[in-house]
């Protein structure tokens, strides 16, 4: 049985109204990280920030979610449910930029804090590191101002390699990974969190040597 046309289109409508909606707090959060890292390339000489990617939930991935936590399939649920809708990805160069860059933007107003997960200090069992945040973001439209949610993944260059490679590992073999590959994968993330260390510890070392080096304020790295 199919869907009633009246019903698909209001549905499509709704869809719409949604992306536009997860769109814009992708923007509002974009645009705020991009203001922070301008400010410190401007007062420090170098950016924290690397890239950052952004991506919105496909119909198709919020569906299957819902699936799996046998949820209804319907917008309201999804709004209320998901809280992965708009996916935010910062890439920094050096460990304590994620922590600056994800106080700085809690701290700021109309940013509220929903969830932290800190796979940084407590990294998954397969090694994989980065920290995830969720915050709301207020959107103003014609109709008055929503609180949007938007999970960011914070990481570094270095993270975000191992993250991508055992991604694509795992998609290659059809998530059948075998015990000895999850076991050296999760050796390769203790190494590249080494040399993570390493990296900022020699950041640390040549920013005492600056004598020119403005020092970070309250709250920066
Ligand atoms: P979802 O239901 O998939 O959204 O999970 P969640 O929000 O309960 O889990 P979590 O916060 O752990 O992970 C969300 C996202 O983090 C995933 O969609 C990936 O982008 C990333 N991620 C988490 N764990 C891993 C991992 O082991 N490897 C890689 N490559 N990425 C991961
Ligand atoms: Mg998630």
């Amino acid at each position: 049985m199919g869907v009633e046309p009246k019903k698909m289109e209001q549905l499509l409508s709704d869809y719409m109204d949604m992306q536009i909606l997860y769109r814009s707090a992708i923007r509002e959060v974009s645009t705020r990280l991009e203001i922070l890292d301008d400010e410190f390339q401007f007062r420090h000489k170098r950016n924290p920030i690397h890239t950052i990617q952004t991506r919105l939930k496909t119909p198709q991935s919020m569906m299957d979610k819902l699936g799996r936590r046998n949820l209804a399939p319907t917008i309201e649920v999804m709004r209320t449910e998901l809280t992965d809708i708009a996916g935010i990805r910062v890439i920094c160069s050096y460990v304590d930029d994620i922590y600056m860059l994800a106080d700085l933007l809690c701290k700021q107003a109309g940013v509220k804090l929903v969830r932290t997960h800190d796979y940084i200090k407590r990294p998954k069992s397969n090694g994989y590191r980065s920290l995830h945040i969720v915050v709301t973001v207020p959107v103003h439209f014609s109709d008055g101002g929503h609180e949007v949610p938007v999970e960011i993944q914070i990481r570094t260059i270095a993270m975000d390699f191992w993250a991508s490679l055992e991604h694509e590992l795992r998609y290659k073999s059809g998530g059948k990974v075998t015990r000895d590959v999850i076991a050296e994968l999760r050796e390769c993330a203790a190494s590249i969190a080494e040399l993570d260390a390493r990296m900022q510890k020699i950041y640390h070392r040549l920013e005492e040597m600056d004598p020119t080096a403005e020092k970070p304020a309250e709250g920066q790295a």
